[in-house]
């Protein structure tokens, strides 16, 4: 059966809402006049997504919800990953969002139809903006890149075949753990890259696709390895341009960071990922309005 989450997520917030109070809360969501974008991720890394966002629209409010009590979405199957990308989307639309970015390669690869489905707001995943960016490059040969969950659905491959390119994939289950420690340059990393990419280079692909929210953070690395011949699209930045036509460039530049856990190292890391000090704040999944 088709997933209804939002739909009763509604009939929940009716059902437990005095409806005076309930009515009161909907208008003040819908004087709140400002833009603001929601964007959601199994963790950190979609921070790499915000980050491309907020420097194309600096004005703009943004929301942010990282799952890290239940990251890595990448290694689980389709149905667990909708589902709790469902519940991620409920809780940024009852934060009164104007438009959902799915910052997740997992989450778009598996749950953006169903979302798209679900939600009375615009909603936008990685996959095509940085398919359209590869199309824009190749000669007819790229790489693609992500979890293990993300290659195996073959959003990125069927999308890029269809267009009468040749797709060469490689999951890469070990990159998420090299940047979660902070491991972007140095000889491990190296050997890292080299295991997972070697393959790729000598098939003579002109398009590598980071198609995982980590990977922009080792984007230099990669670079390197795979020479000047190869172009690395990173999916952040692709995004950014998608959603241009849906953007109101207005509001206070206000940015909120929730999480599902907050561990020791969360803070350091989003100050690695994003570039600047943000207090995380917690929330719980699901979200009981
Ligand atoms: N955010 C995930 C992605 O872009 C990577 C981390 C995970 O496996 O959850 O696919």
């Amino acid at each position: 059966a088709k997933p209804t989450t939002i739909a009763s997520a509604k009939a929940t917030f009716f059902i437990l809402t005095p409806p005076k109070f309930a009515l009161s809360i909907i208008i003040q969501k819908n004087c709140e006049k400002n833009m603001k974008i929601g964007l959601f991720d199994s963790g950190v890394g979609g921070l790499t997504v915000l980050k491309a966002l907020r420097k194309t629209y600096p004005e703009v409010d943004f929301i942010y919800l990282g799952d890290t009590a239940r990251v890595p979405y990448g290694n689980k199957s389709a149905q667990t990953v909708i589902r709790y990308s469902l519940e991620c989307a409920e809780f940024l639309l009852n934060e009164g969002i104007d438009l959902l970015v799915v910052a997740c390669n997992t989450a778009s690869s598996y749950a953006l139809q169903v979302l798209k489905g679900s939600l009375p707001i615009p909603v936008f995943g990685v996959i095509e903006p940085g398919v359209k960016r590869a199309l824009e490059n190749t000669k007819g040969k790229v790489g693609v890149i992500g979890t293990k969950a993300t290659i195996s659905s073959c959003a990125y491959k069927n999308l890029l075949e269809a267009k009468g390119v040749e797709v060469y994939q490689r999951a890469c289950p070990l990159f998420v753990p090299l940047v979660e420690e902070g491991l972007l340059e140095g000889s491990i990393a190296e050997a890292v890259v080299e295991h997972y990419l070697k393959d790729l280079k000598e098939k003579g692909i002109d398009t590598l696709i980071l198609g995982c929210t980590h990977y922009p953070l080792l984007k230099p690395l990669i670079e390197r390895f795979m020479g000047p011949q190869v172009k690395v699209i990173d999916s952040a930045q692709a995004i950014a341009l998608e959603i241009e036509p849906f953007v109101k460039r207005e509001g206070s530049s206000k940015l909120d960071l929730y999480f599902t856990d907050i561990s020791p190292s969360l803070q350091s890391l989003v100050e690695l990922i994003l570039g600047e000090v943000k207090e995380p704040r917690l929330v719980s999944l699901p979200c009981k309005v």
